[in-house]
């Protein structure tokens, strides 16, 4: 694993280590080159935006009956199962998920975000994951693609190397099994 790095005041991308984006109309994003090697521990920050500490009790028809607590412990598992290290951080405050975000700025491999409510409004979460340049799945619980004209945008999925949607918090699992494959590789 890299030593760890301090957050620059001003996050930017140095010459090296770049990737192309694979979105038509994001630019160039920072790239950690060789952040996980094969064999290696994985650390992974699991993110949770607004409402999503309110599972179980909110609109369980859409979001299912396991609370936050479930979801915790699912994403503690798979970590386990992985040999994996994991950090999870829920906030209904969006400045409070871009300082989480820069926070994990050198010392996180992969992050699982759930914006929430914040998927299809905040640009500001979308910059700070790109000025990080830490890879990322973006996941929703319910299938948003079935619901409200409002939530068919998503400013996060510009940059986001996978969506999963519709898979309950079982998507979650799933974005850390994919994300670990893609890490290894
Ligand atoms: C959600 C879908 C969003 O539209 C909604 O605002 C949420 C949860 C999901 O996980 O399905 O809060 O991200």
């Amino acid at each position: 694993m890299e030593p760890r790095r301090e957050l620059p005041r001003e996050p930017k991308a140095t010459s090296r280590g770049f990737r192309a984006s694979r979105h038509l109309f994001s630019a160039m994003v920072p790239y950690r080159a060789g952040a996980v090697s094969r064999g290696k521990l994985m650390k992974f920050l699991v993110m949770n935006g607004p409402n999503i500490n309110m599972l179980g009790v909110r609109e369980p028809d859409i979001y299912g009956k396991q609370d936050y607590k479930a979801l915790c412990q699912l994403v503690r598992d798979t970590a386990a199962e992985l040999g994996d290290e994991v950090e999870l951080f829920q906030s209904n405050h969006e400045g409070a998920l871009v300082d989480r975000i820069q926070e994990a700025f050198g010392k996180t491999d992969a992050i699982v975000i759930n914006p929430a409510a914040y998927t299809h409004t905040s640009v500001a979460l979308l910059d700070a994951l790109k000025a990080v340049g830490i890879p990322y799945v973006e996941v929703h619980i319910s299938d948003v693609t079935k619901r409200e004209d409002f939530r068919q945008v998503s400013f996060v999925r510009q940059a986001a190397l996978k969506t999963i949607m519709g898979q309950g918090i079982e998507g979650y699992r799933q974005a850390m099994l994919f994300l670990h494959d893609h890490l290894a590789k």
